[in-house]
């Protein structure tokens, strides 16, 4: 897989080649390579860039597997970085994919289809769009021809070709070609189109650049609106004579909670969070709080359950905050236990906070614990 990010982008006239230029909040090429290592099967991304810009790539890269990714320095011409690409091109790799770092909304299944169909043809793959536009042909200020655009299309990246073919009708091309199906169909081979992506259009002006930007922020708010906010409460009385189980973990030496369950308050309070964000009703309802299976029940038997019972109604838990509210136990010393424990059960990060009551209530008077939890789902 070549990634070509070595444009200057002349066009886009930004004052950083058009690789490195934000978009939505990160640069064009990480959104770019965020949809190649989408794909199913990977075996080497290789991405070509401004010598200038060689070490702000090999930082983007860094987060991946060495093995997988090889930062190269482009030449001239598209063409030329194209050639700086395929020479860092791995023995064994049969397929070849070339795309624009230019085209960062790409769907990551296109680069899957192109593999698959490259791999069962033997020939080389390019994604095209039908041309809506009615097309003349001009001499000057006059229309000399109307082209018939149903025998046209409009052709993007990423391109795919059988490596070894690719290497040759490189090695052998003397000419400039507009992209690399040009070259390759020069050296004698077929190229088939398939079905392009309409989102994989390419940034070259800075209006494309405001279309992309849009584009990005309509998922944004699309993701905000499958956003799910809950909220739960519990309350449990102390009980001298029973052992304490809080936020999921023992404690020892100190007074327990009376309840039907083992009275973990805080478990409870995420569970009734997570099932309101859900709309599936609350703790009590879902699971029956005199039910003998529950008798003595530890707060992970309710979470694992509630947790499966969100997921079941299709969302994913996106982080829970619990805050509890009460004079024993202190929470300080042993936060860091319990988040990490109960954002084992949730699946997701879950904060802890303490406070005492000021003396008030019966928090404050030590007679129990309270806990307040909120939960975000996403769709
Ligand atoms: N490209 C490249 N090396 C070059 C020229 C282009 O790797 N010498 C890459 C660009 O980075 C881009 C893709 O080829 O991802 C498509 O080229 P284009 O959109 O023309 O980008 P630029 O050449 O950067 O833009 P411009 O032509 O406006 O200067
Ligand atoms: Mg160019």
């Amino acid at each position: 897989m070549i990634v070509v990010a070595a444009g200057s982008g002349s066009r886009l006239g930004a004052s950083e080649p058009k690789a490195f230029v934000a978009l939505h909040g990160r640069s064009i090429l990480e959104r770019s390579l965020d949809a190649v290592f989408g794909m199913a099967e990977l075996a080497q991304v290789i991405v070509v860039v401004p010598e200038s810009h060689r070490s702000r790539a090999e930082a983007i890269v860094a987060p991946a597997d060495p093995r997988l990714v090889t930062v190269t320095v482009g030449g001239t011409t598209r063409q030329g970085s194209v050639a700086a690409g395929l020479a860092q091109l791995r023995p064994g790799i049969e397929v070849v994919l070339v795309h624009d770092a230019a085209r960062p909304l790409t769907a990551p299944a296109l680069f899957d289809t192109v593999v698959r169909l490259v791999r069962s043809s033997g020939d080389g793959v390019v994604p095209g769009l039908a041309v809506v536009d009615t097309l003349k042909q001009v001499d000057a200020d006059f229309v000399t021809a109307t082209v018939d655009r149903s025998r046209l299309s409009a052709v993007a990246t990423p391109q795919g070709f059988p490596a070894a073919a690719l290497l040759a009708a490189y090695a052998e091309a003397r000419d400039d070609h507009t992209d690399d199906a040009a070259l390759f169909a020069a050296a004698g081979h077929r190229v088939r189109v398939v079905e392009g992506d309409p989102r994989g259009f390419k940034i070259t002006t800075p209006w494309d650049l405001r279309r992309a930007e849009q584009l990005l922020g309509e998922t944004d708010a699309h993701a905000a609106a499958a956003t799910r906010t809950g909220i739960g409460i519990d309350v449990h009385a102390f009980d001298e004579g029973a052992p304490l189980w809080l936020g999921g973990v023992f404690w020892p030496d100190e007074a327990g909670l009376a309840g039907h369950s083992d009275g973990d308050a805080v478990a409870h309070a995420i569970c009734d969070a997570l099932l309101s964000a859900a709309g599936l009703g609350d703790i009590g309802s879902r699971f029956g709080t005199d039910d003998p299976r529950f008798a003595g029940a530890h707060g992970e038997v309710f979470l694992s359950e509630t947790v499966a019972l969100v997921h079941g109604a299709g969302f994913r838990i996106l982080n829970v905050v619990v805050q509890v509210v009460a004079r024993a136990p202190r929470f300080a010393p042993r936060r860091a236990e319990v988040e990490a424990r109960l954002s084992e059960l949730v699946g997701a990060p879950v904060s802890v906070s303490a406070t005492t009551s000021d003396g008030l209530g019966f928090t404050g008077r030590g007679e129990g614990v309270a806990a307040i939890a909120t939960a975000l789902l996403g769709g």
